[in-house]
């Protein structure tokens, strides 16, 4: 028999910190949406230095609960994953890039439809896909590959290769539209959950607890988010990154504090090599381990 305690779903989308500085954060969250001079799916960097240039509060503000005040197009996204320090770096990085600059007319693109080639990674957005929960974090890393990361579950749901998303109807019709993958699936992750307890359910042996896990927020190093959860209390920080030859993903857990035994659990579709299977790890093991999945 197997032991399963429900799962938290709550999504508080907190920041961390990020190591990256305020124009690298601006390019990887807010860049696909705001230009320096012009309309793109949200306002300039002239328009928006207008309005705030003396209230950066109220630009934070704004920033963590975004509210509607133009009619065309969809609604921000709430940036509070940003975390307040680096969105009032921000707010002065904004007021530096447009000084001086002057709004163009407006050219109503879609920044997402832009070639594969042009594709700014990496990239990290918000936004509603299908096979996730409303929490979903779209994220392009270098070369490739693109994947979906569920905030709510606390989970990596699937990986896709080629272009990024293809958001059209997201940005210019109905905003509870999902975005569309520009590319082909590779890899879902159907194992859930990936990490499970080792050996210490209310039966001896039984190896398979499902704990609660709470999201908390990224942190971004070069770009790439680095996701802060706890797993049943135990804090983790799991990295997603691309195999130097483009052929995989390389997955690193690091566990705070005391993790027990952990079991890994891989169900490896066809298109997946190894990693098959359930991996048992021990607690000091657990502390820190790293997950290779490679495309056939
Ligand atoms: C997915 C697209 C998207 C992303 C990403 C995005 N924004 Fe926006 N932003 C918008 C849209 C759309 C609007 C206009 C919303 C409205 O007027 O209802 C907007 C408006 C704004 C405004 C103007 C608010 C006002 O009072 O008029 C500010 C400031 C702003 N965004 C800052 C940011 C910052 C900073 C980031 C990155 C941390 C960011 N945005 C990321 C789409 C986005």
């Amino acid at each position: 028999m197997k032991h399963f305690i429900t799962l938290t779903a709550a999504v508080a989308l907190v920041a961390v910190s990020n190591a990256d500085d305020p124009k690298t954060v601006f390019q990887v969250q807010c860049a696909a949406c705001h230009a320096v001079d012009r309309v793109l799916v949200g306002p300039s960097l002239v328009e928006i230095s207008g309005i705030y240039r003396n209230n950066p509060d109220g630009f934070v503000q704004w920033c963590m609960k975004p509210g509607r005040k133009r009619l065309a197009g969809i609604e921000m996204p709430s940036m509070a994953a940003v975390g307040e320090p680096a969105l009032r770096q921000i707010h002065a990085y904004i007021l530096k890039e447009a000084a001086g600059k002057k709004e163009q007319k407006a050219t109503g693109v879609d920044p997402f439809a832009v070639p594969r080639a042009q594709v700014r990674r990496p990239q990290v957005q918000r936004m509603f896909l299908a096979e996730a929960s409303p929490a979903a974090i779209a994220v392009a890393l270098p070369g490739d590959l693109s994947y979906c990361f569920d905030a709510s579950e606390c989970r990596l749901r699937y990986v896709w290769k080629g272009g990024f998303l293809n958001a059209s109807e997201h940005w210019l019709g109905n905003g509870s539209k999902q975005a569309a993958v520009d590319g082909e699936i590779i890899y879902r992750e159907t194992a859930y959950p990936l990490l499970a307890n080792e050996g210490n359910g209310p039966d001896p042996g039984e190896p398979e607890i499902v704990q609660p896990v709470k999201f908390t927020g990224y942190t971004l190093k070069d770009g790439v988010p680095s996701f802060h959860y706890t797993h049943g209390g135990i804090p983790v920080v799991e990295t997603i990154r691309p195999l130097p030859d483009g052929s995989g993903i390389e997955r690193t857990f690091e566990m705070g504090g005391n993790p027990p035994g952990l079991k890994v659990v891989v169900a490896a579709p066809a298109r997946v090599e190894s990693s098959t299977g359930s991996l048992a790890l021990t607690a000091a093991q657990a502390k820190s381990f790293t997950l290779t999945l490679r495309w056939k």
